[in-house]
């Protein structure tokens, strides 16, 4: 393997990730992967890590899945194609199940696979100049390993529209169908990922995680059909330390001890 293709900084309890690979605008081949998937198995385990923000380094954030790794696939094995295509899979999965907050730093563009990772992250904060796009089946492929992702943030009617067209859209336009929660200029971008790492941080981390966990396991079930899930959910938080811490510092007019101040 040659040099990592990731930057990573901690801050305390965030870590500041930056795919770097910019000759490239930090399209990921299997290595990139590879990186990714160590990083997210070792943050799935590291109880101190309480915010991750994803960036690009250089002029984009991503433009996805590396073309030349995707041709190089015509000289495998069907078996070895899947393979490697689960790997992948695996990837976004990993970075989706974090139980930790992840914020999508998004300048430049978004493209593919990269559009794929702000599906993955629980906030995105995009520049005002910065374009996304499902551009797969402009190049033949398909954005098949993100839909699992995509789907549940844009829905499926302009999942209809942004991938069989293969268009690409503007950072307004992502908002508007769930993809980015704020749209900034450049100079208030990293402004306003401090903004939403400084909110989280004043959330409580168990119930931040187990607010993460019961999202995807109730939606789109009826009430009925997770009444269990969602009663027992706040049935355990409520009376957890940091439930009880919350609530007694709500009524002590005093912050829980898990709130971390801005420096
Ligand atoms: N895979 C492999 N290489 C890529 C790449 C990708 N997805 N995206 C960009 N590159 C390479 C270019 O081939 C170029 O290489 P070169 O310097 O050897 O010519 C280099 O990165 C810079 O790309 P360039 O297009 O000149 O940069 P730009 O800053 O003008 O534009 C993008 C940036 C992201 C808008 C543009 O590169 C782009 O549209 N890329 C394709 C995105 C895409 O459709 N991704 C889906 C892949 S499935």
């Amino acid at each position: 393997m040659s040099d990592s293709f990731l930057t990573i900084r901690r801050e305390g309890p965030v870590e500041h990730l930056t795919l770097n690979r910019p000759d490239v605008r930090n399209a990921f081949n299997e290595q990139v992967i590879a990186e990714l998937a160590s990083w997210a198995a070792r943050a799935a385990d590291d109880p101190g890590l309480r915010v991750v923000v994803l960036a690009g380094a250089g002029k984009v954030f991503s433009a996805g899945a590396d073309a030349a790794w995707m041709a190089r696939m015509a000289g495998y094995s069907h078996a070895e194609n899947v393979k490697d295509a689960e790997g992948a899979a695996a990837m976004f999965r990993a970075i989706n199940a974090l139980p930790c907050a992840v914020i999508g730093r998004i300048h430049g563009a978004a493209l593919g696979g990269g559009s794929g990772l702000a599906a993955v992250c629980d906030v995105v904060v995009a520049t005002d100049t910065a374009i996304f796009g499902f551009t797969e089946t402009k190049l033949g492929i398909l954005p098949a390993m993100i839909s699992p992702f995509v789907l549940p943030k844009i829905g499926v009617s302009a999942a209809r529209e942004l991938f069989l067209t293969g268009m690409r859209f503007d950072a307004a336009r992502a908002k508007e169908i769930g993809l980015v929660h704020a749209v900034v200029p450049e100079s208030l971008l990293d402004e306003t990922v401090q903004r939403y790492v400084t909110e989280v941080l004043s959330a409580a981390p168990s119930a931040v995680a187990a607010a993460k966990d019961l999202i995807p396991r109730v939606w789109g079930q009826s009430p009925e059909a997770v009444a269990a899930l969602t009663t027992g959910a706040i049935a355990a938080q409520r009376v957890s330390p940091e439930g009880q811490d919350g609530l007694r510092a709500f009524l002590e007019k005093r912050k829980p001890a898990w709130v971390v101040e801005p420096t």
